[in-house]
């Protein structure tokens, strides 16, 4: 019989291979004082684009008050229970309260994380005879949420609306035959990577052709976009189409926790039957206090959404301008498409950080094809646009090295922490 430890430590996975050289560095790197888009790394102030900050609350002086207040009142120990059991307060009803009405939606259920929300909320909603039709580029959260799904699933091509409608007609099909069950669709506001927003307005109107219902990850979308920030739903005039919308607190709201909003009977029957938050302590009072600070910010502080705008705007125009590749982004997220190998890419990074003092995030094989590297920058409302300057130009400057084959190398720099 095999031990499973043996086999674990025989191969680490497809990034934990790395360690040795990564760790500390390219993998796990700590990013020290206060939270802004200028931080301390190794020892060196750098400009930070890796940090999902957008409107730059995470560091707001009535934020910090507020959760250094709450966390003074009522420590972390409060609720001392799950909600359903002992965990209940006023301020996560008014919490919930508050998102629904700013979701426009009748009500809303609060979850620890988003992760393990969303997960928890699939497994809740769908029975076995029930279909879920998904965009291929969903969230790991959706997709571990759809290992538990006890019926079928069927994946359209990522913002297809012709192939999402072709699954709803096999997914009405399979309906049909099997004599029961219903239809949930599952897409994003913004889809995280390469920041293109879902079609949620196509896929809404896909509803006159199939009945179904409509569960929207925003988490990206959330704080960012719409008139009000109420989402990509708001942005897209669809909201109403959306039955049920999802954002985590850990974009926009810097902070911990997520939310799903949606009719009232729905969503009671979620508090009653959502496991992950029946069996787990509810969120902790200086997170709902916290929160509730950061929505009244969100709501009230419209400069926050407009600084992000427009320096988002900056960037993907002068990234442009310099011939970069930056995708089909239209929201905030700003991706940077290149080609090169693992290797090239991490001499390209340390490059940035060391010599530019520019922190970004990348992202190579094995979670995208072999010889392509994207950079992931999110801009924030704090960042300055003598910061976007000097990151245009890092890159112009990197991007000239890269194609000159200077970051050539057979293997992974080691600046692991030693
Ligand atoms: C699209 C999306 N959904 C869900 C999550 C998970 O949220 P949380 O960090 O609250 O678990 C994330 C990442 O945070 C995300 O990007």
């Amino acid at each position: 019989m095999a031990d499973i430890f043996e086999r674990l430590i025989k191969n680490y996975g497809p990034i934990g291979q790395h360690r040795e050289r990564a760790h500390g560095y390219f993998a796990f790197p700590k990013l020290e004082g206060e939270i802004g888009s200028k931080m301390m790394f190794r020892g060196q102030e750098m400009i930070v684009w890796s940090l999902n900050n957008y409107l730059g609350l995470a560091n707001h002086p009535e934020v910090r008050k507020a959760d250094a207040d709450a966390s003074a009142k009522y420590g972390l120990a409060l609720p001392m229970g799950a909600r359903m059991m002992s965990g209940n307060s006023d301020l996560h009803e008014q919490l919930e309260a508050e998102l629904a009405s700013f979701e426009n939606k009748e009500d809303a259920i609060l979850m620890n994380y988003g992760y393990q929300g969303i997960m928890s909320a699939i497994d809740a909603i769908c029975g076995r005879h029930d279909v879920v039709v998904y965009d291929a580029e969903c969230h790991a959260c959706i997709i571990d949420g759809l290992r538990m799904l006890p019926g079928h699933r069927f994946v359209y091509k990522h913002n297809d609306v012709e192939d999402c409608e072709k699954q709803l007609h096999r997914a009405q099909a399979l309906i049909e035959k099997q004599q029961s069950g219903g239809i949930l669709v599952i897409t994003e506001g913004v889809f995280g990577m390469a920041g293109d927003q879902g079609k949620l307005k196509e896929v809404v109107a896909l509803k006159s052709k199939v009945p179904f219902r409509m569960l929207v990850d925003d988490a990206h979308g959330f704080g960012t976009l719409g008139k009000t920030g109420a989402g990509a739903g708001e942005e897209q005039g669809c909201q109403d189409g959306i039955d049920l919308y999802f954002s985590t607190f850990a974009k926009s709201m810097a902070s911990i926790g997520a939310f799903m909003a949606g009719p009232k009977t729905i969503i009671d029957y979620i508090r009653y039957n959502i496991r992950s938050q029946i069996f787990a302590k509810s969120l902790p009072m200086p997170y709902v206090v916290g929160n509730l600070k950061r929505l009244e910010l969100l709501k009230t502080q419209p400069h926050l959404k407009e600084n992000l705008w427009k320096n988002a705007i900056a960037l993907q125009k002068g990234l442009k301008e310099r011939g970069f590749d930056i995708g089909k982004t239209d929201s905030v997220v700003t991706p940077v498409y290149m080609k090169g190998g693992v290797e090239e890419a991490a001499l390209m990074v340390m490059d940035l950080r060391e010599n530019y003092k520019i922190f970004c995030s990348i992202v190579v094989y094995p979670v995208i094809p072999k010889g392509h590297i994207i950079y992931r920058l999110i801009p924030t409302a704090e960042h300055t646009q003598e910061e976007i300057d000097l990151t245009l130009k890092a890159f112009s400057e990197t991007k000239a090295k890269l194609d000159a084959g200077d970051y050539k190398s057979e293997v992974i720099p080691d600046m692991a922490n030693k």
